[in-house]
């Protein structure tokens, strides 16, 4: 890592963006959004950022979050309350987007927002907000990593093959 001083915090307006890298290609709808959207997205509360970024306001990492809602399609049973199994959707918050810079991965900043992520949803939201579940669309190359954090897989037909696969973790099991 270049260098190891970062906080986390919500985006803010005056927060450098331009340097944000990637890398492969088919990360770069990631970049555009940080640089383009992020924060227009914030100011209209359509999705809210927070970031990992440097103490000269560069980010490093970031993580956007949206209301959204999960159609089990049968593949998980919510043991402690069977009624909600009736329910084609289950209250969510979505992790819309999530990267770090290649410069600055595998050192623990991706986990580190994911953590930060739940943490903020359990202590604002779940408190507050019948909200049960967090839910991404994970690309397949990621999915080990939010393995790792604790998310699975929807064990549905379809979610097996597609290049986005949605996973899921069960807040009242962590
Ligand atoms: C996925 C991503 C956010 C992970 O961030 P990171 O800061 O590099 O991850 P961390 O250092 O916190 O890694 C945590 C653990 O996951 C593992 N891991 C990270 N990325 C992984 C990957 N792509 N595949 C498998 N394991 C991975 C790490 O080895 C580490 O394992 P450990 O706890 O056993 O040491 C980052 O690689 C990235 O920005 N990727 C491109 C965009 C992307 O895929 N975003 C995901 C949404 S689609």
């Amino acid at each position: 890592m270049p260098d190891s001083g970062y906080y986390l915090r919500k985006l803010e307006a005056s927060d450098t963006v331009q340097n944000f890298k990637t890398g492969n290609s088919s990360f770069l709808p990631l970049k555009t959004f940080l640089q383009k959207q992020a924060k227009q997205f914030q100011q209209s509360s359509i999705a809210q950022t927070y970031v990992a970024i440097t103490g000269d306001k560069r980010v490093i990492g970031f993580v956007t979050l949206t209301c959204s809602e999960i159609d089990l399609q049968n593949g998980y049973d919510v043991a402690d309350c069977s009624q909600a199994n009736g329910y084609e959707f289950l209250p969510a918050v979505k992790i819309a987007r999530l990267a770090v810079d290649t410069r600055y991965r595998g050192c623990g900043i991706g986990s580190i927002l994911l953590d930060y992520s739940i943490a903020l949803i359990r202590d604002r939201i779940v408190e507050n907000v019948g909200c049960r579940f967090v839910v991404t669309d994970a690309k397949s190359e990621a999915v080990r990593f939010y393995e790792k954090q604790g998310f699975v897989l929807l064990d549905s037909e379809g979610n097996q093959s597609t290049e986005h696969r949605l996973m899921f973790l069960d807040l009242m099991t962590v």
